[in-house]
């Protein structure tokens, strides 16, 4: 089997959409492939955070991810910072990417004008493009190092471990050509170490949030927590939800592939409650409530085992941290071998 590598930042509680666009595909990946998930803490300090909540959220995220279906029986997980190696990778590989195509990453741009307190003053400076934007706030001191080199260290993440498939939303594709750019430069350099990687895009549909016209999101807050209760549930797809507009009464019919609603049916719905639903609202003989009463109740059906999964692990927390521990172990035996084989072709040892 090949090996498939991922991280994902630990940003407390996941949602719906967090499990429909990635998750539920790493869990069916488990079978296919070698895999190793990480909780990328290095990655998350690259911007402001609360030193008294990482611990929580490291954990949580982990429990979310046990919880939701990954199986430290097929799969390796761990921390990021337990394999110090990754970041001796990162500094290595710093020395063979260039300072410009970092400073050119779409999403360091975006954290940049984020998370550097506005810099308005610098902005004036510049042109208004979003690479000279970015520049100038670099330069004025106001964006940390770690987030330019965020890319690499995600690069050393994947090839600590030679990876060769990495499952990542659209948003990480450049990430991915950037490793394989480093790899090129690497192996160029110093001999054919590392492999080829590639991304593996799932073509899950996008989940829309609960107002139906956003991609869910918790900044948004249109989202519905992997952790939230059966009567919470209900209360928000009844009532929260947007279904279709030209149901202003219960007898209007309406169109269900225009019908938010409807979407959430086609995924988490048996097909018999689908045809159900396309046909009572097309012919108005069900109504928006009774739809999404049953909408909520299917998707209680995939929320129920991974809360009582969730309930067993966070009552037995030294159960996850053996997890998170074996994992960090047997990744660290990987680690130190490719770490051994590099420093050898750089002349270091
Ligand atoms: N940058 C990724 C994200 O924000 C997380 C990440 C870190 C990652 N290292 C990785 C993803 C290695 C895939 C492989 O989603």
């Amino acid at each position: 089997m090949k090996r498939l590598f991922s991280g994902m930042q630990p940003t407390g509680a996941l949602h719906l959409g967090n499990y429909i666009g990635a998750l539920k595909n790493w869990v069916a990946l488990q079978d296919k492939y070698e895999c190793i998930f990480c909780i990328v803490d290095m990655h998350a300090i690259t911007i402001p955070y609360d030193p008294k909540l990482m611990r929580e959220r490291i954990f949580n995220a982990a429990v979310d991810y046990l919880a939701a279906g990954i199986d430290p029986l097929k799969s390796r997980i761990f921390i990021q910072s337990h394999v110090p190696q990754h970041t001796e990778l990162a500094w290595l590989f710093n020395t063979v990417t260039p300072l410009g195509q970092l400073m050119r990453m779409t999403q360091f741009k975006q954290k940049t004008a984020q998370f550097s307190d506005g810099g308005e003053d610098v902005k004036a400076d510049a042109d208004g493009s979003a690479d000279e934007r970015a520049g100038f706030l670099a330069l004025a001191g106001k964006v940390n190092a770690g987030l330019l080199t965020y890319p690499v260290l995600q690069a050393a993440d994947i090839m600590l471990y030679k990876a060769e498939a990495v499952p990542v939303g659209e948003d990480q594709v450049q990430h991915i050509e950037l490793t394989r750019d480093v790899v090129r430069r690497f192996n160029n350099a110093y001999g054919e170490i590392f492999p080829n990687c590639e991304a593996l895009l799932s073509n899950a549909p996008r989940l829309k949030g609960l107002d139906g016209v956003a991609k869910m999101s918790k900044s948004i807050g249109n989202h519905i927590p992997l952790s939230i209760e059966p009567a919470e549930l209900e209360r928000k797809v009844t009532r929260e939800a947007v279904s279709d507009p030209r149901r202003v009464r219960r007898d209007d019919p309406g169109v269900p592939e225009e019908c938010n609603v409807f979407d959430w049916h086609r995924i988490f719905s048996p097909d018999e409650d689908q045809i159900w639903a396309a046909q009572g609202c097309r012919s108005a003989g069900i109504g928006c409530f009774q739809c999404k009463k049953k909408c909520a109740e299917n998707i209680e059906k995939l929320l129920a085992p991974m809360r009582e999964k969730r309930e067993r692990f966070t009552k037995n927390p030294d159960d996850v941290w053996d997890i998170l521990n074996m994992g960090a172990a047997e990744c660290l035996r990987i680690a130190q071998a490719t770490m051994e084989e590099t420093r050898r072709a750089m002349g270091l040892i």
